[in-house]
C-alpha cells in the first residue's frame, strides 16, 4: 500500500507568512502514488453512474480526467474568464483579497445529468462552491465532491451542503487517511 501522505511535501510559509503549503508535485511525479490516488479518489463513486466528471483549472484539471476515464464518464472544464469561447454560466466569488470568477460552458452538461465535481483540494471551500453553484445552473445532478486532500480546520465542508464530499488525506487537528 502507498503512503500517499509521505508524497506531499510541506513548505512553511507559502505563499505567505504562517501559510503551510501542502504540495502535490512529489505525488505527481511518482506513477504509483499517482494511480494510487486516482484509484482513492475513484472507489466511492465506481457505482454512482456518474457521467461527467467537472473541475475547475488548473489542479482540478490534473485529477478529473483520469478520473473521468476511471469512470467511464466525459469530462467538463470549469475555467476563469476569457477562457471559454461559447455561451458561459459565471459565478464571482469573495477571496481574502478582491474576487475571481469561473465559468462553465452553458451546453456543457445536460440538465439532469449525473455530474461528480474534483479538485485536488478543499481548504476555504471558495473554489468549490462556486463550482457547485455553476454546477446548479446547468440543472446537473450533482452526485458528489471527491477531493485529494481536505484542510479540515478552514471551514470548508459546511460549503459544501447538501452535497456528499470525499477526500483520500484529511489533515487537521486529528490528522488520517480515508481508504
Ligand atoms: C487551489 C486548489 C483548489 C483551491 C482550494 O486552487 O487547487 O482549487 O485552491 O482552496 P479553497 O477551498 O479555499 O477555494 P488555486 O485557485 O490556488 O489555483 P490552481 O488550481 O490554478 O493552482
Ligand atoms: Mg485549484
Amino acid at each position: 500500500m502507498t503512503d500517499l501522505r509521505s508524497y506531499i511535501r510541506e513548505i512553511p510559509d507559502y505563499p505567505k507568512p504562517g501559510i503551510l503549503f501542502r504540495d502535490i508535485t512529489p505525488l505527481l511525479a511518482d506513477a504509483e502514488a499517482l494511480n494510487h490516488a486516482i484509484e482513492a479518489m475513484a472507489a466511492p463513486f465506481l457505482d454512482a453512474g456518474v457521467e461527467i466528471v467537472a473541475a475547475a483549472e488548473a489542479r482540478g484539471f490534473i485529477f478529473g480526467t483520469p478520473l473521468a476515464m476511471k469512470l467511464g464518464a466525459g469530462f467538463v472544464p470549469i475555467r476563469k474568464p476569457g477562457k471559454l469561447p461559447f455561451d458561459l454560466h459565471s459565478f464571482a466569488y469573495e477571496l481574502e483579497y478582491g474576487t475571481d470568477e469561473l465559468q462553465i460552458h452553458v451546453d456543457g452538461i445536460r440538465p439532469g445529468q449525473k455530474v461528480l465535481i474534483v479538485d485536488d483540494l478543499l481548504a476555504t471551500g471558495g473554489t468549490i462552491e462556486a463550482c457547485l453553484r455553476l454546477l446548479e445552473k446547468c440543472d446537473a445532478k450533482i452526485v458528489g465532491c471527491s477531493f485529494l486532500i481536505h484542510l479540515e480546520d478552514l471551514g470548508g465542508e459546511a460549503r459544501m451542503e447538501p452535497y456528499d464530499i470525499h477526500a483520500v488525506l484529511k489533515y487537521g487537528g486529528d490528522d488520517r487517511e480515508a481508504e
